[in-house]
């Protein structure tokens, strides 16, 4: 396996996060025996575990009494109790179980105290955890929020695999990065994938869907690796992609009964950082031994050649320059700023987003 990529801590200029969302916060097998697990994620720290019947939770990492980070304390499997006066919460729902030195004379309940807990659900290996806006209080109706995301599935035996890089740059060049069809032959470049000399125009049908666009269903590409192979079958391949806000890119291959799906997130860690996550289902070759081993090799190889030339592009984003998007390669990219920016006045004005995308949308461009 390649070797692990030096992250540089980021210096590059914040951008704005969309709250009322559920974000990949980190891999849940992680969770496990008692241990108290800290992450930053949104900007905020958090300290993640699973209590001993399970469940996973997700607690702002301070304490609400006097702020020290929970995670200095103890977890007993039910409880968490901080280190600087034994006040205990139950982990779920944040709620006070005991201040010890309270007296009988005291008239303080403490189960209407409550230390910060987010809703934090586990799905495809990740710990999901719903970051409401700031300030906006508990999230009370947990049952009311929407569906937790995951990798579409279509039917019960598949593999599944997962890759994460970290990014030193702030989510919105990662999801652009992400979705920018001309650096494939530059980026991308080898034996296996494709090469320069393959450059050729393309046509590809976009389509508005809420909060975001699908790639329409289409013959894919002759030059790229993963589909000769799943050429195989002899059966039209047809792919899907969808990128849904905050942070979401689906894709889904089908031939036949046969199929692969992603699911790809950026998620922000602080304001100008982020972090790749990919989780991937599929039942092509299920029954063929070293496909997983391979996969896992080329897919860490293709995230590694991103994470390396969004290093070095952060390195020039520290000094905030002036950027441009042209048409049409870069035009997914306006709509994702658009998307945002519509999401992000709604969520100040009640009044509807406005969608970039009024209906079907052709682009082309070379790559
Ligand atoms: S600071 Fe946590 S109990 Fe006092
Ligand atoms: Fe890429």
């Amino acid at each position: 396996m390649a070797k692990r990529i030096e992250v540089p801590e980021a210096k590059g200029p914040a951008t704005a996060l969309l709250f009322n969302d559920w974000y990949p916060a980190m891999r849940s097998e992680g969770l496990s025996n008692r241990q108290m697990v800290k992450q930053t994620i949104m900007g905020v720290p958090l300290v993640l575990g699973r209590r001993a019947d399970g469940k996973i939770f997700a607690m702002r990492d301070a304490c609400p009494h006097r702020g020290i980070p929970l995670s200095c304390g103890w977890f007993d499997g039910k409880d968490v109790t901080c280190k600087y006066h034994g006040w205990s919460f139950e982990p779920v729902s944040g709620q006070c179980t005991e201040i010890p030195s309270l007296t009988q004379h005291d008239s303080l309940d403490c189960t209407k105290v409550f230390a910060t807990a987010f809703p934090c659900e586990e799905r495809d290996g990740y710990a999901w955890v719903y970051f409401p806006e700031p300030g906006s209080g508990r999230v009370m109706d947990r049952a009311g929020l929407p569906a937790v995301p995951e990798v579409p599935k279509f039917g019960n035996r598949y593999r599944s695999a997962h890759l994460t890089a970290e990014l030193p740059c702030n989510v919105d060049h990662g999801i652009i990065g992400l979705m920018d069809p001309a650096h494939g032959p530059f980026v991308h470049q080898s034996w296996w994938w494709r090469s320069r000399k393959s450059i050729h125009e393309k046509e590809k049908h976009f389509e508005p869907i809420p909060e975001g666009f699908r790639m329409t269903a289409h013959a894919p590409s002759g030059n790229s690796a993963p589909y000769k192979l799943l050429g195989v079958y002899g059966e039209p391949v047809t792919t899907t992609i969808d990128f849904v806000l905050p942070n979401r890119r689906y894709e889904t291959i089908q031939c036949g009964d046969k199929w692969f799906a992603s699911l790809t997130t950026v998620t922000p860690t602080t304001a100008n950082a982020c972090r790749i996550d990919v989780a991937a289902a599929w039942n092509v070759f299920y029954r063929v031994p070293l496909v997983l081993p391979v996969a896992k090799f080329f897919g860490q190889r293709f995230v590694e050649q991103d994470q390396v030339t969004m290093i070095e592009q952060a390195e020039g984003l520290r000094y905030d320059p002036t950027l441009m998007l042209i048409d049409d390669a870069d035009k997914p990219a306006k709509w994702y700023f658009a998307l945002k920016q519509a999401r992000l006045e709604a969520g100040k004005t009640g009044l509807a987003a406005r969608h970039p995308l009024e209906g079907p949308v052709t682009l082309r461009w070379r790559s």
